[in-house]
């Protein structure tokens, strides 16, 4: 795992920002993987920025996003759909039929996450997943004791994250108590990873994640067996870090 301690927010944006351009501008046509929550908002900033002074050209990758709350449909402005094209494809040249996000709203739950699996598998799998990380160590919404080889499905929220995202909402009884995500499992098969933190809230998850052991409770220690996982963060992130990565 190689691990990149940046001085703040901005430089850990940039520094995301610059490892997923060079993807874009190596193999134009790649599959990238993209998260929500406000710890990307300044890795998209980033991008938006090189599409438009740069001519960073999207128009043929392809997106899949980690995961969707159940129930919200996509023109909530608390749905992932609403926020990534708010914060990102709105502003980029991506192709519209080329951006799958998971579907709250789906009759079917259980076949929809079995379609989803298969779509990304059917454009030959994710080049480059991007993922934050819950301050109780979930990525995407795989929440502590999800199987570490899960697949996509539909996932209970706990308590903790509820309140975590509440900020978002009018009230607590607003968010959703349900999420559809992408499995550990399926993260995990992505060919890079790249986990983004920022902020003390973060350091303890960080702490599990880059130096605890791999257990289920802390479900983003699993990238520790990813053979090509980065992870970008800032000096509070790292604060409970022991040993020297510079
Ligand atoms: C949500 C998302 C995760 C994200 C996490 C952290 O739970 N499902 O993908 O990593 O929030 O969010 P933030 O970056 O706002 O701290």
């Amino acid at each position: 795992m190689l691990v990149i301690i940046k001085e703040n927010y901005d430089e850990m944006s940039k520094e995301a920002a610059k490892q997923v351009a060079a993807l874009v501008r190596k193999k134009p046509d790649c599959v990238i993987g993209f998260a929500t929550g406000s710890t990307p908002l300044g890795l998209y900033k980033e991008l938006i920025r090189m599409h438009k002074e740069e001519g960073l050209d999207f128009s043929k990758i392809t997106t899949f996003n980690l995961d969707e709350y159940v129930g919200l449909p996509p023109e909530h402005p608390q749905s992932y759909h609403y926020f990534m094209w708010e914060n990102l494809f709105n502003h980029i040249n991506v192709n519209p039929s080329n951006v799958y996000i998971p579907m709250g709203m789906a009759d079917d739950i259980d076949a929809f996450c079995e379609w989803y699996e298969n779509k990304i598998k059917e454009v030959g799998g994710i080049d480059l997943q991007i993922l934050g990380i819950g301050a109780n160590g979930h990525i995407a919404f795989n929440e502590p004791g999800s199987s570490l080889g899960s697949r996509t499905r539909i996932k209970t929220l706990t308590e903790k994250t509820r309140q975590d995202n509440a900020r978002f909402f009018s009230s607590m009884e607003e968010v959703p108590k349900y999420a559809i995500t992408m499995g550990v499992g399926t993260i995990m098969e992505a060919r890079r990873l790249l986990l983004l933190a920022s902020g003390t809230s973060k350091a303890e998850a960080i702490r599990a994640t880059v130096e605890g052991p791999i257990m289920a409770k802390y479900p983003a220690t699993i990238v520790q067996l990813h053979r090509y996982a980065t992870v970008i963060i800032d000096k509070d992130a790292a604060s409970k870090l022991e040993a020297d990565y510079s």
